[in-house]
């Protein structure tokens, strides 16, 4: 029985969301279809098109069981589901920028998508700017006649600052420009962003969906007035992704609830022990009573996942590297959301805005599964080794 109705638990929702099983001879899962050409019955159904599926790039069985399961989390009109993270932000991005129009991108934002913002989309003609995290309703003052999307990302890479997402969504829609937020650090079961006045949520499926750090996919989902321009790009580019990562990313989804409440618990202990511990200046997890902006994440988020920051007292680069170089559990690598932890030195020189003062450098640590003793126990390696340097 496929069970997208709101009113069950999320954990229920996860378990039976996406196909049904009675749609399939009754097996649990669906098939994952591999497929280019699709058969038509007769010259008058091809010439009309008049079939559910018609070719591979256009949706597949294993497409809709993820898509429709995105959906009934997102509260979404319609998702595609694109090959990477990054892909689930270029391709919005295109679908609704033209040459002469102008963007708003929040400056936390990660990135490759300032990256992609500052060579292609300039290229393309498209005037880029950057504002503050902290902008909430007083975006309205950036917003110019050309502007066509504020794009935003909370809680922000890196530095996990949180937006006022419905001020800006607010601001925008007064002006008829169209709000994107990229959702991955949160998922839609800890925010939904349609329901905040977003128009498309963005996810790279490669972090907490996926959960193993062995598939990269995303996927975007829209509401009803902005559903047909997406879907259209995403037919026009032909970028779909390919069968057996878009059933990983679903099987993933069976156990994303129980993987994603352990990843909090973790790293929320984590994060309140170092608030005490020496050489530490800040932990920056919006979760945190000390944190700046924790009365919006309060309002707005209704859990927190597995990363956070934290700030050394005082030193550079030496004793960032000498805080990575001495860890043993935690691997030194990109993307989070998998089962393992992982440690990244944060680098801030591409922002232009939220660029800090911090006391120190910044090394984001994303919290896995494994035994919280164990993983204090190698950060307390990393701080000795920190203040040794
Ligand atoms: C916030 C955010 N968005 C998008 C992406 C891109 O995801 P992918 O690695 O699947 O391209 C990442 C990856 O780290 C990310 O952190």
């Amino acid at each position: 029985m496929a069970t997208d109705g709101n009113e069950m638990g999320i954990n229920t929702r996860l378990a039976h969301s996406g196909n049904n099983p009675h749609d399939y001879f009754g097996f649990v899962n669906p098939p994952i279809v591999h497929a280019s050409t699709v058969l038509y019955p007769n010259a008058s159904v091809m010439a009309a098109r008049s079939q559910k599926y018609t070719y591979g790039t256009r949706g597949t069985p294993t497409t809709d069981a993820l898509a429709h399961a995105i959906d009934a989390l997102e509260g979404s009109a319609g998702t595609i589901i694109v090959p990477s993270g990054l892909a689930a932000v270029t391709v919005p991005l295109l679908a609704f920028l033209s040459a002469g129009d102008h963007i708003l991108i929040v400056d936390s934002v990660y990135h490759p998508t300032r990256n992609f913002a500052d060579t292609m989309l300039k290229r393309l003609g498209v005037e880029v700017e950057y504002y503050d995290p902290h902008a909430g309703a007083g975006i309205a003052s950036l917003i110019k006649p050309n502007t066509k999307v504020v794009f935003t990302e909370s809680p922000a890479s890196n530095t996990f600052e949180v937006q006022d997402v419905p001020a800006i969504a607010k601001a925008a829609h007064e002006t008829g420009a169209i709000v994107m937020m990229d959702n991955t650090c949160a998922t839609p079961l800890y925010f939904r962003p349609l329901d905040h006045g977003v128009d498309i949520s963005i996810h790279a499926a490669t972090k907490y969906p996926a959960g193993h750090s062995d598939v990269l996919l995303g996927t975007v989902s829209a509401n009803a007035n902005c559903w047909k321009q997406l879907c259209e790009t995403f037919y026009t580019m032909g970028c779909c992704a390919g069968p057996d990562d878009v059933y990983q990313v679903l099987r993933g989804l069976r156990t994303m609830g129980v993987r994603l409440d352990h990843h909090q618990k973790s790293a929320l202990s984590i994060a309140t022990w170092l608030e005490g511990q020496p050489g530490v200046a800040r932990v920056l997890h919006p979760a945190l009573p000390s944190h700046p902006d924790h009365a919006v994440w309060k309002r707005d988020f209704s859990g927190s996942s597995g990363i956070f920051s934290i700030v050394l007292k005082g030193g550079g680069q030496r004793q960032q590297h000498a805080f990575l170089d001495a860890l043993k559990i935690f691997g030194l690598g990109y993307s989070w959301g998998g089962y393992e932890s992982l440690a990244v030195p944060v680098f801030l020189g591409d922002r232009t805005v939220a660029k800090g003062p911090y006391d120190g450098p910044l090394i984001r640590l994303q919290i896995g599964l494994e035994d919280v003793e164990d993983l204090k126990a190698d950060i307390l390696r990393g701080l000795e080794a920190a203040a040794a340097a």
